[in-house]
């Protein structure tokens, strides 16, 4: 019998009675846009993750497009990013009119390598966008020292709780994004995201910016947008944020569970000692994956693959003219990945059989 890759039922089954209560309060108190719900949560997300300020916004992709707003990128500037992520990444940075421009992965870690960042800087480069790919952060000592001053934010969309040697994604960059779609290891009951930052004048203008430019009601000092976190997805997240780091342990140990029958046998993502994956995906290679996908799904197991095509060889990136070859390591990943279920409620008969089916037969 088939189960789901994300249990989002059974976690809502778990905390029903704590997510009904969160969401009751909200419907009594009438207040649904910003209040003290959303103040709340900001407070709580930037403590948790170690910086001064949080400021909830609709979406992952809003937090990247407002960041960059608010850092003053725009039209003919450079943004150097992974060409292997979800396209998110990229679209904020052509939405303010920016050019994304692209630096190979390590194909270890499937992250965006410091020496291609360090390769790809020219005069134009105002800012680079390391993405924290399937919960492994990228390596931020590195990539800060590759910077050499120019601003680095974090795609932190998939990695809220990981971190290097102690400190959390979020708190390293000059500011981070999170999203909570639902199925992200903090996920709402729809669509959300976070600016993080220690940088109290960008949070100010990224407060501007998603409330029709307007810091007082009535009078708009720049253009905004509708681009608040809404009260209800903020007393949902609320619920949720305790239960983070148990599911993150469940993740970690389901995770730990593959790697004992894998390793060895597969290219696996690797996380550099002090890396603390939160284990948003659990990705292996494979460069016979479609007879491995074609097993698992004749077994009725779900998986999916994170990412089919590099950002670079998208259709809406065709713009750019950038040809195939261009990111060789990224072109291979994104030819080899593939998914397997890891969430919190994962149960241990159905990780039994997807280890079963994967480790039956001969293994390119
Ligand atoms: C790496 C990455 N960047 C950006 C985003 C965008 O987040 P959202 O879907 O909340 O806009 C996502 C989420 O799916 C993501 O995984």
């Amino acid at each position: 019998m088939g189960f789901p890759f994300i249990d989002l039922a059974a976690q809502y089954r778990d905390i029903k009675q704590e997510i009904d209560a969160g969401q009751g309060a909200v419907f009594a108190s009438g207040c649904f846009i910003m209040g003290e719900e959303v103040e709340a949560l900001e407070a709580e997300i930037a403590a948790y993750s170690g910086v001064r300020e949080g400021v909830g916004v609709d979406s992952g992709t809003r937090a990247l497009e407002l960041i960059y707003r608010a850092l003053g990128i725009g039209s003919g500037d450079e943004v150097i990013t992974t060409p292997f992520t979800f396209f998110a990444t990229v679209s904020a940075i052509l939405s303010v009119g920016a050019v994304p421009v692209f630096a190979d992965i390590d194909p270890a870690t499937l992250n965006i390598s410091a020496e291609s960042i360090a390769n790809t800087i020219t005069p134009r480069t105002r800012a680079i966008c390391a993405v924290h790919l399937f919960g492994l952060m990228a390596d931020m000592p590195q990539i800060l020292d590759a910077a050499q001053g120019i601003p680095v934010i974090e795609d932190a969309c998939q990695a809220i709780g990981a971190s290097i040697m102690g400190k959390r994604a979020g708190a390293w960059g000059r500011a981070a994004a999170l999203s909570f779609f639902p199925t992200k290891n903090l996920g709402g009951a729809g669509d959300g995201g976070m600016v993080l930052t220690n940088d109290r004048d960008l949070a100010d203008h990224v407060r501007i910016l998603r409330n029709h430019g307007a810091r007082i009601p009535g009078r708009h000092e720049m253009l905004g947008a509708t681009a608040r976190l809404d009260a209800l997805q903020a007393a949902v997240l609320r619920v949720k944020l305790p239960h983070l780091e148990e599911w993150n342990t469940r993740r970690a140990a389901n995770a730990a569970r593959y790697t004992r029958v894998f390793a060895g046998n597969f290219a696996l993502q690797e996380s550099p000692a002090g890396f603390i994956s939160t284990r948003h995906q659990y990705t292996l290679r494979a460069k016979q994956r479609e007879t491995l996908l074609a097993r698992l799904k004749s077994a009725d197991i779900p998986c999916a693959i994170y990412y089919p095509i590099a950002a670079h060889l998208q259709e809406a990136c065709r713009h750019l003219g950038i040809q195939e070859g261009a990111y060789p390591e990224a072109e291979r990943a994104a030819h080899e990945v593939f998914s397997l279920p890891v969430c919190p409620y994962l149960a241990p008969e159905n990780q039994a059989r997807v280890i079963d089916v994967i480790s039956s037969g001969r293994i390119e």
